[in-house]
């Protein structure tokens, strides 16, 4: 699993005090990664006590630790609405704006957001960024990845992009769509809501990794604390 920059301690706070949000009957969108890892498993542990709820999962990984987890699975074609979804983020900009997409699951991660009622996003300090400026991470069809990168390349402001690869041997990451990875490097983002659209726009892009004004609240974990910004 991919565990990011932070400390544990940090993480499973945040991921712990989001899961104390969930409530008796409710619906959870279930993200991917390492921080949202600790929120998956105390649902799992309140399950044993008595909760119940259902879990929509973002990804393979999140899908296997749910199971793991004795976690109800539900679906979107089923609920159509989510109560409250948390996920993790490789970026948390001070207007709170997202990257995400370090694990190859931004399309359902960001399906699953857009129907929550309620979307917390848990963090420890190394994702706090005045201003989003890591790589946005793209899906992209495979037959569309070479277009799909000249094209990123002629936007104003241009990316440079990088196909993500798994390793020399096992070649390009597969995502849980069978889709590949661009990620790409637009320097400091000075406009992320006009980039997610100019990215959106693009024939062959399946959903970047750019979460612009969707975050209800982020749960900031530290070493001995938590801080809630909204
Ligand atoms: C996966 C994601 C993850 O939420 C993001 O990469 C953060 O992961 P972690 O909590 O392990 O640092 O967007 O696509």
């Amino acid at each position: 699993m991919k565990t990011g920059g932070g400390s544990d301690e940090a993480k499973r706070r945040a991921g712990e005090r989001a899961a104390e949000a969930v409530e008796d009957g409710s619906v959870v969108g279930l993200g991917t990664g390492s921080t949202t890892a600790f929120a998956i498993e105390a649902i799992g542990r309140a399950i044993d006590d008595g909760l119940e709820v259902r879990g929509i999962p973002t990804s393979f990984q999140s899908r296997q630790l749910a199971i793991d987890c004795d976690i109800p699975l539900t679906s979107l074609d089923e609920v159509l609405r989510v109560d409250l979804a948390i996920d993790g983020a490789d970026q948390v900009s001070e207007a709170g704006d997202l990257i995400k997409g370090g694990g190859a699951a931004q399309t359902r991660e960001k399906l699953v957001a857009a129907a929550a009622d309620r979307f917390v996003v848990v963090a420890d300090p190394s994702k706090l960024s005045a201003r989003l400026e890591r790589s946005v991470p793209i899906e992209v069809v495979p037959d569309a990845h070479t277009v799909v990168a000249k094209r990123v390349r002629e936007l104003e402001p241009a990316g440079e992009p990088t196909l993500r690869e798994a390793s020399q041997k096992d070649g390009p990451v597969v995502t849980d769509n069978g889709n590949l990875m661009l990620d790409c490097e637009f320097g400091s983002i000075t406009d992320p809501e006009t980039l997610a659209t100019q990215l959106s726009n693009v024939p062959g892009v399946v959903e970047h990794g750019l979460f612009v004004g969707m975050a209800d609240a982020v749960y900031v974990g530290t070493d001995d604390g938590l801080e809630v910004r909204r």
